[in-house]
Order: structure tokens, then C-alpha cells, then sequence
């Protein structure tokens, strides 16, 4: 694993955000894995201040979303589907139809994991997946203990992932207890992985991804066995 070690979330964020637009530059139909929650924001909003100033085109960049909630349907503010639209699809020359979210509000649920799963292999896999790590170590929403093997399917959030979530929503009753998620094989498939890391309360699990154990207990430990994993983590969830 390759670590940039950054001075705070700004830096971070446009660290990230240079990396990925390089790759787009490189790549015009790259296929980019993405994912929601607050620490990839500020990358987001680097790459749509980057379109408006130098006009990189993701005309033909596809997208690959790595979870939503059940329940919600994309017009909600709390969907994942809104949350990518608001933070960066809106604002970017990329067509609608080239992002591609699992469906929380469908009826049929093992389907849509399935029929995701077929979307990934379909256009060839992700290129570049970008990641963020929860304090429990989950990566999308494969929680501790969920299967190295598992493909997109549907989990029950943890208790701190709830709480964790709660900050976005009005009470504690709205925020959804069910998302689907790619799988850990599923993002294991990934060529490439960009995980990115702010603050102090990722201290804990910083420290558990660099001690090298590879454990179903802590997802993210399985991308120690990833070939080609870069981090970039802030001091704050560095400095012990
Ligand atoms: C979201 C996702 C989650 C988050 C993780 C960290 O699509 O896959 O694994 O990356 O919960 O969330 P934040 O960035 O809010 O700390």
C-alpha cells in the first residue's frame, strides 16, 4: 500500500481530486468507482471547481456508486443517488445515464444486487475505486464479519454506522437501518482502490489497516491484499 500522508482534510481533498483527474485525463472512459459520506466532499467539490476552470470532460466517464439505503428513493435528500447527484454529478458534464447507484427503492432487492453485480462485469470492472473507511473498519457497508467473498448484496447497519449516519438525517427514526453494498470481492475487483482517511476519529481504525493483519472482523484489512492500493490520510488520523 502506498501512503500520501497530508497535512489536514483541504489537502486531502485536493490531493485526491489531482489523482483522480489525471486518470480521467488519461482515461476519458474510465470507470470510477465512488463513494458517499462526508470525506470524499471536499474531492468532489475539487473536481467540479477543476471542470470549471480547465474544462476536464467526463463525457465519457462511467461511474459505479458503491451502496444506498433501502427505502429511499433518489429524489429523497438522504439517497445516496441525491447525495452524488447534489455533490457532483449536477455539476459536471457527465451523462446521467453513465452513473450507475444500486436501487434502494426497488421490490425486489436480490435482483437489484444481482443485476448490479452483472453491470460491474458488463462494462469491464472498475478502473479506480474510491473508498472511505469506517471507525469499524467497514468499507461500502460490508461490516465486521461480512464474508471476503460477498458480491453486491444486502446488509442490516451496524449500531455505529446508524449513529454515525444520524448527523444527516432529521431524527433517529429516519435514518435507515438496510443499504445494499458492493460486496468486499466486488471491490477487491477494482484495478486500482484510492482510500482516503481525515481526522482523528479514523485514528483507531488507520491503525488497524497498517498493522497488517487481514481479518474479516476489520473489512477494510482485506486490502492489504489488494495490489494496488493508495491512501491519503491526514495527520489527524495518522498521528499515533
Ligand atoms: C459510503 C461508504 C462508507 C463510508 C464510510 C465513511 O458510500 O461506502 O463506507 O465511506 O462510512 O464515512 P465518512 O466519510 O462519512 O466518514
Amino acid at each position: 500500500m502506498n501512503i500520501i500522508t497530508v497535512k489536514d482534510y483541504a489537502e486531502m481533498s485536493q490531493k485526491a481530486a489531482a489523482y483522480i483527474i489525471e486518470k480521467v485525463r488519461q482515461t476519458p472512459s474510465l470507470r470510477l468507482g465512488l463513494a458517499t459520506g462526508g470525506t470524499p466532499v471536499g474531492t468532489y467539490q475539487n473536481l467540479i471547481n477543476d471542470h470549471q476552470k480547465n474544462n476536464t470532460t467526463y463525457r465519457d466517464v462511467l461511474t459505479f456508486n458503491l451502496d444506498e439505503y433501502i427505502g429511499l428513493t433518489g429524489d429523497n435528500k438522504n439517497s445516496y443517488r441525491f447525495f452524488m447527484d447534489d455533490n457532483l454529478f449536477n455539476h459536471i458534464d457527465i451523462k446521467k445515464n453513465n452513473t450507475f447507484i444500486p436501487r434502494g427503492d426497488g421490490e425486489n432487492f436480490e435482483t437489484e444486487c444481482r443485476e448490479y453485480e452483472d453491470l460491474l462485469a458488463k462494462h469491464g470492472g472498475v478502473d479506480l475505486q474510491i473508498l472511505g473507511i469506517g471507525s469499524n473498519g467497514h468499507i461500502g457497508f460490508n461490516e465486521p464479519g461480512t464474508s471476503f467473498e460477498s458480491k453486491t448484496h444486502v446488509v442490516n447497519l451496524a449500531p455505529s454506522t446508524i449513529e454515525a449516519n444520524a448527523r444527516f438525517f432529521n431524527s433517529m427514526e429516519e435514518v435507515p437501518t438496510q443499504a445494499i453494498t458492493m460486496g468486499i470481492s466486488s471491490i477487491m475487483k477494482s484495478k486500482e482502490i484510492l482510500l482516503l482517511v481525515s481526522g482523528e476519529s479514523k485514528r483507531d481504525a488507520m491503525k488497524k489497516l497498517l498493522n497488517g493483519e487481514v481479518t474479516e472482523s476489520f473489512p477494510a484489512s482485506i486490502l492489504n491484499n489488494h495490489p494496488s492500493v493508495t491512501i491519503i490520510a491526514d495527520q489527524a488520523a495518522l498521528s499515533d
